[in-house]
């Protein structure tokens, strides 16, 4: 099911798609990030639940100093390449398809001291799996919205979190469907919203691998 790119006052948010570039400032940098909506679609704009994770992650409350961070389904890596200004090695990840433009946006955003620290690699939602260890922090920006990729998806942070992993989701709840993800997280997850954006209607959920009880 393809995504709708719908937006308050509906010709300027497709507008802002259409730019090819764009710039934000985070961690007293400017970030200027290349979009290509017409030959890329999705994973080739920045998401207002990118911007408001990095406005959360710039704001604090998470030291990612040092700690191993994995982005899903980065797009132009904006959260990515914040987590590296803020200290963390991180892994970008997203599907093939994507690779080429998103390292793109990553060089030329960070330093090669910078680069050093950051691992871009494709990682197509419960495939190859065993190709990752587990990590610190697993963040992911307006990542639930397709239903038939929701098993794959869980499947994957399931594969990537330890019980001391944090999983930070920022996203819009668009449709019912949306919320069945949190739902089927919460199984294995201690799920919170930590932050909800109210200019945006972004959420940030925080996650954490519930601890198996060995059976005596
Ligand atoms: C709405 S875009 C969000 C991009 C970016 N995180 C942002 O917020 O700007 C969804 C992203 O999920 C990726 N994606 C979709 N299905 C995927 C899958 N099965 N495996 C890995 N990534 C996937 C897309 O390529 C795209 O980059």
């Amino acid at each position: 099911m393809a995504l709708v790119p719908y937006e308050e006052g509906g010709a300027f948010g497709l507008k802002r798609f259409h730019s090819s570039d764009t710039t934000y400032s985070f961690v007293n940098h400017s970030i200027q990030i290349k979009q290509n909506w017409k030959e890329l679609g999705v994973a080739a704009v920045v998401w207002d639940a990118a911007v408001v994770l990095c406005m959360f992650l710039e704001a604090g409350s998470i030291n990612l100093k040092g700690s191993s961070v994995i982005e899903l389904g980065a797009g132009t890596g904006l959260v990515g390449i914040v987590a590296a200004l803020l200290g963390a090695n991180v892994t970008i990840t997203d599907r093939e398809v994507a690779m080429d433009f998103l390292k793109s946006n990553v060089n030329e955003n960070l330093t090669p001291g910078l680069q050093d620290k950051v691992f871009i690699k494709p990682l197509t939602w419960g495939r190859a799996l065993e190709d990752f260890p587990t990590f610190d922090v697993i963040v992911g920006a307006d990542i639930i919205y397709l239903e038939e990729t929701f098993p794959d998806l869980l499947q994957t942070i399931l594969h990537l979190s330890s019980e001391d992993s944090l999983v930070l989701l920022s996203c819009r709840l668009r449709y019912k469907r949306d919320q069945n993800f949190l739902d089927m997280m919460k199984l294995q997850f201690t799920v919170t919203e930590v932050h909800y954006d109210s200019n945006t209607d972004v959420h940030i959920f925080k996650a954490h691998k519930k601890i198996q009880r060995k059976e005596l």
